[in-house]
């Protein structure tokens, strides 16, 4: 994980490595460092443990590091834990300490991702005088630049590539040399990094708001590819350290959509922007009341020969493949198995040139995800990510793309991009359906005409959070939740649950109703709260009679149903309604509920909803 950024133009470098650090702090934020430099003087190491406001009082906003060059971090620990010794910037230099303060090293670097074979290049190193003083594999990678450059005196840009040969995992770098002032040298395999430049200026950094602010122009530097940046330009080449062209690209979405625009927290405001995350969506691939996937290069042929389909992804993600498998089974009468990425990568599921399989991810860099993708391109599988964030690593290896349009999601805990992908993957299983001939023309239309009702059915549900917020307050000290259904409420259950818990540290779990009389049932004692999700009409009884069992043994009961379903009060202490639609999209409207209900818990706790303690966004390490 961690976020890396840099600078190098005619300003002060440090309060611009700051304030785009600031929103990459959704990468880690366990410490932050900073390492600018001022012409030819040695570069400047501050560094602080804690979130970044630390280090932004440390250096006085900045102003007290001098300098119109330099690189910064914001980090997620891996290797080592969080110190003053461990936050980046690390140095090649055999100082002692913390590695800070004004530093007679060669060379000083950033680093986002993992160097599997730390230890051994680390006995290397070791056996040729290098002093380690950091636990961390980014010293390591450090050093190992440091250790060619003076070996064979071959430059910056072939002291890298001879480093990315020898180390193995993932990396994006970010370092400066001594002898190259005003220049930063980066290179990536398998982590994000993108790089701005205009007008005598250029920018780094793992994600594209880190520098919105500053520039539209950017690049996406290339796997295993290496960047000379120097002010207003940048240069690449490839690990043979030849030149090699690269596009510039003009980012047109707005800088505002990344700020809190009034917002308490980036979370809220992200609940607020599902209707147009999914209206966006939506009319992406739905053109003149007909689903046009032409974008993907998905052919038709190539739907009709799909034997099954595997959905691979981590997290909420996840869930929506597990909401997905129930509408595109039903749908559209394709086989669906839905596999944790983390999982599948190390398993040998049968896969054929027949299987599709499907990635869903909002970064498009989760490193499970990434592997996922690569194994089922090497068994031979057709792939198709549904992705969000445009020009990642997953969309630009995935054979074919399915881009959501929810925009940039700051919050940790993810809510309008898994909206966005849920109404993307209902969309795919009509299309499937329609293509395959499992379903008629008119009830293709009829189904996209109820997604298209979607957006105004959620703006509904938010117009009632004052309910949610309500009996938030109320539950605050709860010890244990469990959220159960059936079906496709099995599924919503699962992504509630870990929304209660990632942001609102209350012990939760997810269970398909009728499993919890095995085993889970004897956890429920008295004033356990106890959520079911009832959507499904055939399933609801069944539900409500899973919900009485834990009622009968002490259990608080929250329903959360469709209008119409009134009788439910008379069995459950809380009812929530939500509009109806078609019961295959129940997800994208059950959710939102489920969403206010774990914000306004952690908000009444007291917690940092939008960072939850040891979470990151995009968790680019295995
Ligand atoms: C992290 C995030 C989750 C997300 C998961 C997968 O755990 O906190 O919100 O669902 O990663 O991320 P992806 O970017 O692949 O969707």
């Amino acid at each position: 994980m961690c976020g890396i950024v840099g600078y190098t133009g005619r300003r002060q470098a440090a309060p611009i490595l700051l304030d785009s650090l600031s929103r990459l702090e959704y990468r880690g934020y366990d410490s932050a460092g900073l390492a600018v430099r001022n012409g030819a003087a040695l570069a400047e190491v501050v560094k602080a443990t804690g979130k970044l406001y630390h280090l932004a009082d440390k250096t006085d906003q900045g102003r007290a590091l001098a300098g119109c060059c330099g690189i910064g971090h914001t980090r997620w620990a891996t290797h080592g834990d969080p110190s003053i010794v461990n936050a980046h910037p690390h140095v090649s230099g055999n100082c002692s300490g913390s590695g800070s303060g004004a530093v007679e090293s060669d060379v000083v670097g950033v680093h986002n991702g993992i160097i599997e074979n730390y230890t051994e290049l680390k006995e290397k190193l070791l056996r040729h005088g290098y002093v380690f003083y950091s636990d961390t594999d980014t010293e390591v990678a450090v050093k190992l630049v440091d250790y060619y450059y003076k070996k064979y005196k071959i430059g910056p840009v072939d002291a890298i590539t001879r480093t990315m040969v020898r180390i193995r995992g993932s990396y994006a770098l970010a370092l400066m040399f001594k002898d190259y002032p005003d220049e930063i040298f980066a290179a990536r395999k398998d982590s994000p990094l993108i790089i701005g430049a205009e007008d005598g200026e250029a920018y780094l950094a793992s994600d594209v708001p880190a520098i919105l602010k500053y520039t539209r122009q950017v690049y996406y530097i290339d796997n295993l590819q290496v960047a000379r940046v120097s002010p207003g330009k940048a240069l690449f080449y490839d690990l043979n350290g030849d030149e090699v062209e690269m596009p510039l690209t003009e980012i047109t979405w707005d800088a505002e959509a990344a700020e809190k625009g009034g917002f308490e927290h980036f979370m809220l405001k992200e609940i607020h922007e599902q209707p147009g995350a999914v209206r966006d969506t939506l009319n992406s691939i739905v053109k003149d009341g007909w689903v046009d996937l032409s974008q993907t290069g998905l052919t038709e042929d190539a739907i009709r020969s799909i034997e099954q389909i595997v959905i691979v992804a981590c997290g909420s993600a996840w869930h929506v493949g597990m909401a997905a498998q129930y509408v595109m089974e039903d749908l559209a009468g394709i086989p669906v198995r839905v596999e944790l990425a983390s999982e599948f990568r190390y398993r040998s599921i049968p896969i054929s040139g027949g299987t599709l399989v499907i990635i869903i991810s909002q970064s498009g860099e989760t490193a499970d995800s990434l592997a996922a993708l690569r194994v089922a391109k090497e068994r031979g599988a057709q792939t198709l990510a549904i992705v969000n964030v445009i020009g990642s690593t997953i969309a630009r290896e995935a054979d074919h793309v399915l881009y959501t349009l929810a925009g940039p999601e700051i919050a940790v805990a993810t809510t309008k991009a898994y909206s966005a992908q849920l109404i993307a993957s209902d969309v795919l299983a009509i299309h499937m359906a329609r293509i395959r001939e499992k379903m008629t023309a008119e009830e293709a239309e009829r189904l996209l005409g109820e997604l298209a009702l979607i957006p105004e059915k959620i703006s509904r549900i938010l117009e009632e959070k004052e309910r949610l917020q309500w009996f938030s307050s109320k539950m605050a000290n709860t010890r244990d939740i469990f959220f159960i259904g059936r079906g496709l409420d099995y599924a919503i259950s699962l992504e509630g649950s870990l929304k209660m818990k990632e942001i609102s540290y209350i012990h939760s779990e997810a269970y398909a109703a009728g499993e919890l009389k095995h085993g889970t049932i004897s956890l429920v004692e008295n004033n356990t709260l106890i959520i079911g999700v009832l959507t499904q009409k055939a399933l609801y009884e069944k539900t409500v009679s899973n919900m009485m069992e834990c009622k009968s043994r002490g259990g608080y009961l929250l329903g959360i149903t469709t209008n119409g379903n009134f009788d439910l009060e008379d069995s459950v202490n809380f009812t929530v309604y939500i509009p109806k639609t078609d019961e295959h999209f129940m997800a994208s409207l059950a959710v939102v509920p489920l969403q206010l209900l774990g914000y306004y818990t952690s908000v009444n706790r007291g917690l940092d909803v939008d960072k939850p303690r040891n979470l990151a966004k995009s968790v680019t390490v295995e």
